[in-house]
């Protein structure tokens, strides 16, 4: 749909490629919101039920990690949220984010046919540069969980301070991509993904295995940013916590590394 001379999302074509694989969760489209996250927290608030999909075309005021603002451009990018009320320890939470992560690149990967990784512990990567942006909310009393995604589809260039690191579906592939599809098939691989995580809140089986496949960092040095004290290390996978096992070079030990804690850099770059 073409508005204002600006491709609009077609949220019915993202449902219909969603219901036609027996993906039936209920989906809510904004031309315009301020932040999905916090759109779906206010229905969440109202009642919303579990697997609800807050979806915009463009965000006024969109919230990245700690604090940051997060730019969706209109016509080129996705903004997405899922509203669960998991049944789940809340320790188990953050590890949402790592599903996202692993369905994001996956369901990048199927709509576009680019060779993208994942970056732990959940930055969905391409050439080392960033290609989505991940932020989950939860309430006092986790009744409820918001997922938040943020995807660059079909920008042609970035800000200045974002532009060594960031990167966009569009610019990897060298085509315009279809933003329903990527949409939808994020959507497919998430709920397939979420409903094995659920079987026993952990990182197990065919879902660690799709996600150590595409962990860029593995068998690679990596630097462990940790505030009790730096080190380097290999990193030689994840435990079934979504934690980065590492193998220290000072001590030889195998370190799990929780991403509440710390963060990890290439030790030539991002990756
Ligand atoms: C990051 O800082 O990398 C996380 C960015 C998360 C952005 C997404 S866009 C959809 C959802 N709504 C928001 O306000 N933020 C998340």
């Amino acid at each position: 749909m073409i508005e204002n001379n600006r491709i609009l999302l077609d949220s019915e074509e993202v449902y219909s490629r969603l219901t036609r694989e027996g993906v039936g969760c209920p989906l809510f489209y904004a031309e315009s919101i301020d932040s999905t996250n916090d759109w779906a927290k206010r229905e969440a608030a109202k009642g919303a039920v579990d697997g609800s999909v807050y979806l915009a075309d463009f965000q006024s005021a969109g919230k990245g990690r700690r604090g940051r603002v997060w730019k969706s451009p209109e016509g080129t990018s996705i903004s997405m949220s899922i509203l669960l009320r998991p049944e789940i320890p809340a320790d188990r939470i953050s590890m949402l984010t790592l599903i996202m992560g692993l369905s994001a690149a996956q369901g990048m990967k199927t709509a576009t046919g680019l060779d993208v990784g994942i970056k732990w512990p959940n930055d969905v990567v391409s050439r080392g540069r960033k290609l989505c942006g991940i932020l989950t909310e939860a309430n006092a009393s986790v009744e409820y969980v918001v997922i938040g995604i943020g995807i660059n589809c079909n920008m042609e260039a970035f800000p200045e301070e974002i532009q060594t690191t960031a990167t966009s579906l569009k610019l990897e592939t060298g085509e315009a991509v279809s933003r329903e599809e990527v949409t939808a098939e994020i959507v497919k691989a998430f709920y397939r993904n979420y409903r094995e995580f659920c079987k026993t809140c952990t990182i197990a089986g065919e879902v660690k295995a799709a996600y150590e496949e595409l962990l860029v960092n593995r068998n690679r040095q990596v630097r462990v940013l940790d505030p009790k004290g730096e080190y380097t290390g290999i990193s030689e996978g994840i435990n079934e916590l979504g934690e980065l096992l590492v193998k220290r070079e000072d001590t030889g030990k195998q370190e799990a590394v929780y991403s509440g804690e710390v963060s990890v850099r290439g030790i030539y770059g991002y990756v």
